[in-house]
């Protein structure tokens, strides 16, 4: 039996285990033990997706969230080692790209313990974005690295990284909206609002280049104002403190809310006319779910996505968005880009015969 000690502590990571976890439940040859390092703390950022997604509760929980990079990352890193030292994992398991995903990285390969991660090979070629720097180094400190696809797969091989480590998997982001999607549902508050299904946009903001410029958050709510159906924007932690120190009021058709659990998510994205985000995840979930997308941002790391037509990249500029508002695209079928949704029975069968 091998032991995978699992990092995660943001809303995302917990998407992505919740279809990982299971997968590895069902696998005889492992075990998880799961640390969450408290990156997102908040229960609407947290222990929504726990309870909903049925992910098993961690084994140890840090604390460690807020600060800066350094200091987040740094803490994070000290208590990992810990808890690495007294178990000793066979495997430590991260996701994506974020501050927990590289200091459960970086402390697993200076134990040398191997390191497995899960959607590997992204790249957006924007070195000032904390994602990308996070996601390079992890990518070169793992040992086995699932990639969701095939441009991941090639990126990785250009880098040097050695063919027998990558796996092309699919996404377990898929994994994760195909299961949980029967269980969808429309939040409580969704009628008292007025709004019809298939009547408004949905919109989220949280990434550091959007939230972090006051001059690139004006802009995208102008762009925004625009829009001739309600705006529905379940607002990320990040974002809410950034409107209220610029003291920003978005228009009278942009709905704020608060964020939201991944069933209540789902059946937005189901029952949306279009999906406007800075998200990596919510991009892909608006293909998945046969939803246009508007991206506020300037490159993407689902390239794929732009090539197929499906997703427009406007950036922050408040003409670009108002045009597209004022004539989106039709719906987008679901191909097979980001594979079959079996990525996570694959990723725990290679886990356990390797
Ligand atoms: C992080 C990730 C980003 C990911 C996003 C998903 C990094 C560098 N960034 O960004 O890649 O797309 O999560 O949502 O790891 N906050 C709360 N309550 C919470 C969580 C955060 O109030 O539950 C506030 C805190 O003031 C915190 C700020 O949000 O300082 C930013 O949180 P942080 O985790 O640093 O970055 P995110 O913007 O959430
Ligand atoms: N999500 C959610 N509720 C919200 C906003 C997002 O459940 O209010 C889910 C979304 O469906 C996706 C994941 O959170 O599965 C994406 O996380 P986020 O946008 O925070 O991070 P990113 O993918 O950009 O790293």
């Amino acid at each position: 039996m091998k032991t995978i000690m699992t990092v995660l502590g943001a809303r995302p990571q917990f998407v992505k285990a919740a279809a990982v976890s299971r997968a590895i439940a069902e696998e005889a040859r492992l075990q998880e033990h799961i640390i969450h390092t408290g990156q997102h703390y908040d229960p609407s950022m947290s222990d929504v997706f726990f309870e909903e997604m049925e992910i098993p509760r961690p084994h140890h929980h840090l604390g460690v969230g807020g600060g800066s990079h350094g200091a987040m990352t740094g803490e994070q890193l000290r208590r990992i080692e810990d808890i690495l030292l007294s178990e000793q994992p066979d495997w430590v398991m991260v996701y994506g790209d974020t501050n927990s995903t590289l200091a459960g990285a970086l402390a697993a390969a200076k134990l040398h313990i191997p390191v497995a991660h899960v959607e590997a090979g992204l790249r957006s070629f924007n070195r000032r974005m904390p994602e990308e720097i996070n996601r390079v180094l992890t990518d070169h400190l793992a040992e086995l690295l699932f990639v969701p696809t095939q441009g991941a797969e090639q990126q990785l091989q250009r880098e040097g990284i050695a063919p027998e480590r990558i796996h092309l998997t699919g996404d377990v982001m898929l994994d994760a909206a195909l299961h949980y999607r029967k269980r969808a549902r429309p939040p409580a508050w969704f009628d008292a609002l007025g709004m019809e299904p298939g009547g408004f946009l949905l919109c989220t903001i949280h990434r550091a280049e959007n939230t972090d410029s006051p001059q690139r958050l004006a802009d995208i709510f102008k762009g925004l104002a625009a829009a001739k159906l309600p705006i529905l924007l379940p607002l990320h932690p990040r974002t809410r403190k950034t409107l209220e120190r610029l003291q920003l009021k978005p228009a009278a058709q942009v709905h704020l809310v608060p964020p939201v659990g991944y069933l209540e998510m789902t059946w937005l994205e189901m029952n949306c006319q279009t999906v406007i985000t800075d998200s990596g995840g919510v991009q892909k979930e608006a293909y998945f779910h046969g939803k246009p997308c508007l991206t506020l941002r300037d490159e993407t790391e689902w390239t794929e996505l732009v090539d197929l037509g499906v997703n427009t990249l406007t950036g922050a500029d408040p003409e670009r968005i108002a045009e597209y508002l004022n004539a989106p695209p039709c719906a987008p079928s679901c191909g097979d880009v980001y594979g079959d949704g079996r990525a996570a029975r694959m990723i725990a069968r290679i886990l356990a015969e390797s």
